[in-house]
């Protein structure tokens, strides 16, 4: 299915234009690739049958979810942690489902692992990915006069340096894929709105989705969408971390229309969406999935 929609191009056109996207002529001619989800069938819209994604970080947490998410719908995933044996367990539970999932370990805040797990993934999908997902992230809770250089190049290098380096080593294999895909970020609303004690971690959030915009409009020529989805506190280990301030906790409980926090399941499955054909127009969007904190 991912190859066989990549014929149809999408043409920029009047609102109102009278001829259906599917019979426009398209600005292949200009180099513009985008791959338009009309004139498909809804299954294969909401599809992902045959299509090749690398999630980071899928061992736990939204990363776990994404794996399942985006197999569960078809696609051929590979993953990457740094716990060995947690990635291990991980790989024996989706065979053990059916799901197409492979794995390698990698330390994404290192430039020659990521290096690596690049090439692995050219490997294993014959030079071609349709996603890449940049989950893979650490937080920081710390007031700003006590954080070292360390927090700030660790925090850097895990959730912003390797999102940046990834972005650019995907992007041949992201070309080979012929369109319709694209690249997820996972930030954050930490990224948006100003929180005590997470600056750092914000200011890393902040540049991922700095980096969605403008890669989405450098990407659009060559047929690849960059969205990011933000969450807010979703149940992992990262909001149970014991350094995060109760009283933080309390007061932004009180400020959450939905009074709860999210399960990881749903973030993966706005990512899921946001990798589907059914998503052919949207790139640049950073969403935010958050039980309406961001609007209080
Ligand atoms: N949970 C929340 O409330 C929340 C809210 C907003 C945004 N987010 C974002 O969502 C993403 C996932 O968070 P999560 O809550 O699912 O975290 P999590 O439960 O701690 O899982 C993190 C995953 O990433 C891997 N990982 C961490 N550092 C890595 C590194 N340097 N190299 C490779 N893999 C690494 C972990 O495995 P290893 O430890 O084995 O490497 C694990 O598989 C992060 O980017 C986070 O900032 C989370």
């Amino acid at each position: 299915m991912w190859s066989s929609i990549s014929s149809i191009y999408l043409t920029p056109s009047p609102l109102h234009c009278s001829t259906p996207i599917s019979k426009q002529v398209g600005r292949e001619a200009e180099g513009i690739k985008m791959v338009a989800a009309a004139g498909r069938s809804r299954e294969e819209r909401w599809s992902l049958a045959g299509a090749t994604a690398l999630v980071t970080g899928g061992s736990k947490g939204i990363g776990h979810a994404i794996v399942e998410e985006l197999a569960g719908f078809g696609a051929r995933v590979h993953t990457c942690a740094r716990n060995a044996a947690e990635l291990e367990s991980c790989r024996r539970r989706w065979a053990e489902k059916g799901l197409q999932v492979t794995v390698s370990i990698c330390d994404v805040s290192v430039r020659t692992d990521r290096e690596a797990l690049m090439a692995t993934v050219e490997a294993t999908f014959a030079g071609k990915l349709d996603v890449l997902v940049n989950n893979a992230g650490q937080s920081l809770f710390k007031d700003t006069a006590g954080c070292a250089g360390e927090d700030y190049a660790r925090i850097m290098a895990t959730n912003v340096e390797s999102c940046f380096h990834l972005c650019q080593l995907a992007h041949p294999l992201l070309q080979n894929a012929g369109g319709g895909g694209g690249v997820v970020n996972v930030s954050s609303i930490a990224g948006l709105i100003g929180l005590p004690a997470l600056a750092v971690y914000s200011m890393s959030k902040g540049a991922m989705n700095q980096l969605t915009r403008s890669l989405a409009a450098e990407w659009a020529p060559d047929g690849i969408r960059v969205n990011c989805v933000a969450p807010g506190g979703v149940r992992t280990d990262i909001s149970c971390d014991k350094t995060i301030d109760p009283e933080l906790v309390k007061k932004e409980m009180a400020r959450l229309p939905m009074g709860r926090i999210a399960e990881p399941e749903e973030v993966a499955s706005m990512v899921a969406f946001l990798c589907m054909p059914a998503a052919s127009y949207m790139t640049g969007q950073v969403i935010c999935i958050d039980g309406g904190r961001t609007i209080t």
